[in-house]
């Protein structure tokens, strides 16, 4: 198999590399095989397609474990005082859970459903944090009675609500702060500035910390997360300058948004470039806690279909329909995300087109602007970095049922989460 080193080029890749740049978009260790087919994680595509059915998503298990140690490396390597938190909204997934409880990171969860995942997975309580800008009391319970290391506060009303349900130990937190940085990244998904519903404003944070201790808490640090898909550097130094500026704590938690490459044209920074701008500037002795998913999971997973039409309008352009949609991938449609798509067994750049899905939306568009080698009807589609919030935030729109997940490795697939059935859709009326 072909390493590909912690950026995503190409170590070794011969005699198979992947063609036109796109190495990095595609799962550690994909190569193309002896009959020029993609194979991630070992596996031919185009057999995983046959064998489990489109669409679905792939991962190559390796490249999970990889970024989990690369991730701790990078920190470990400029400072004993740090903690990796695998943010789990990215893929919230039990096997990928137990593959980063068994990699030494710690989780972060931002519901009474994430921390069931979680701790079904296996993670310590003690290693989770708690998110959440609207937690609920029955999801603040399930913390309390899980034992969960850290509660993320969040605001003056759920301070009030956790020292009035607080056990008679103090439960620790974090306080959760804006400090009004807003990263170059969509709109949708910038959480640092003041105008937000995350967090407690700067103006307000030192009466937010004299409540904690009224209620009872142990605050032993200070959280806040500016964005996600972050390019700058520069502002994880800002922000750990403003959160050292509100006080001293022992923990400083400074979210996620290490950016990743979706398409060939993306050069994210490298993780040790974050780990570095996130520690250069926290005092010695503070622990930093980071807490990414993007980066852990993104460039992991791909995700296949299969071609049924193929409309050419002449003059106009060409509608590459797939059996999947916005249903598996909301991305394209929120926040305009842009995407690669290739036929798993003609890897070119041929034939300019639109990839759509099979919902009924004119929206429904995966790829606007694609370039595939002749596409015709059966073909398998694959489109990489689909790995994070992919799985995460697919739905059943039209009635359509959710794909399977397969974890790869060494050339061995295994189902990790069963296709939904029409039964499943089903399974709920009363
Ligand atoms: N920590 C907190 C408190 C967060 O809210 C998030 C993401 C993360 C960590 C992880 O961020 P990451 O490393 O994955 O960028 N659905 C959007 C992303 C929303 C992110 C929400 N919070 C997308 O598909 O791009």
């Amino acid at each position: 198999m072909a390493p590909l080193d912690n950026q995503g080029s190409v170590a070794q890749a011969r005699p198979a590399e992947l063609p036109g740049g796109v190495a990095g978009v595609y799962p550690l260790g994909s190569r193309l095989n002896a009959a020029g087919r993609l194979e991630v994680g070992g596996c031919d595509t185009l057999e995983l397609a046959r064998e489990f059915g489109t669409p679905v998503y792939v991962y190559a298990e390796d490249d999970l474990r990889s970024r989990a140690r690369a991730t701790r490396e990078a920190f470990a390597e400029r400072t004993e005082h740090f903690e990796v938190l695998y943010a789990s909204k990215a893929f919230p997934c039990t096997a990928a859970l137990r593959i980063f409880a068994e990699e030494g990171l710690s989780c972060d969860v931002a519901s009474g459903g994430e921390l069931h995942l979680a701790l079904g997975a296996g993670f310590d309580p003690e290693r989770i944090y708690m998110h959440g800008n609207n937690k609920t009391e029955a999801e603040l319970r399930l913390a309390l009675d899980s034992r969960v290391g850290h509660l993320v506060v969040d605001s003056f009303d759920e301070i009030e609500r956790l020292g009035r349900l607080g056990p008679g130990g103090a439960q620790r937190v974090l306080l959760r702060v804006t400090p009004g940085i807003t990263p170059d990244t969509h709109r949708a998904i910038q959480t640092g500035q003041e105008d937000s519903k995350f967090g407690i404003p700067l103006t307000e944070a030192g009466e937010a910390i004299e409540r904690c201790a009224q209620a009872g808490l142990d605050l032993r640090g200070l959280h806040a997360h500016i964005g996600s898909q972050v390019s700058e550097l520069d502002v994880y130094g800002a922000l750990t300058d403003v959160l050292r500026n509100i006080g001293e704590y022992p923990l400083l938690n400074v979210g996620g948004g290490f950016g990743i490459a979706y398409t060939r044209h993306d050069k994210p920074h490298a993780v040790a470039d974050y780990a570095e701008a996130m520690v250069s500037r926290v005092p010695e002795g503070v622990k930093v806690l980071c807490e990414p998913g993007r980066s852990l999971v993104g460039n992991a997973g791909v995700s296949l279909y299969t071609v049924g039409t193929v409309k050419a309008i002449p003059g106009v352009r060409t509608y590459v329909a797939v059996d999947g949609g916005m249903s598996d991938n909301i991305r394209p449609m929120l926040y305009g995300a842009v995407y690669e798509a290739d036929l798993v067994e003609r890897m070119g750049d041929s034939d300019p087109c639109r990839v759509v899905g099979m919902h009924c939306e004119t929206g429904d568009v995966l790829v606007p602007e694609a370039a595939l080698e002749g596409p015709r009807p059966g073909d398998v589609l694959v489109i990489p970095a689909t790995g994070a919030y992919g799985h995460a935030m697919a739905s059943n729109y039209n009635a359509v049922p959710r794909p399977p997940v397969v974890f790869c490795r060494d050339g061995d697939a295994r189902v990790v989460v069963r296709r939904e059935t029409y039964d499943d859709l089903t399974a709920r009326d009363v």
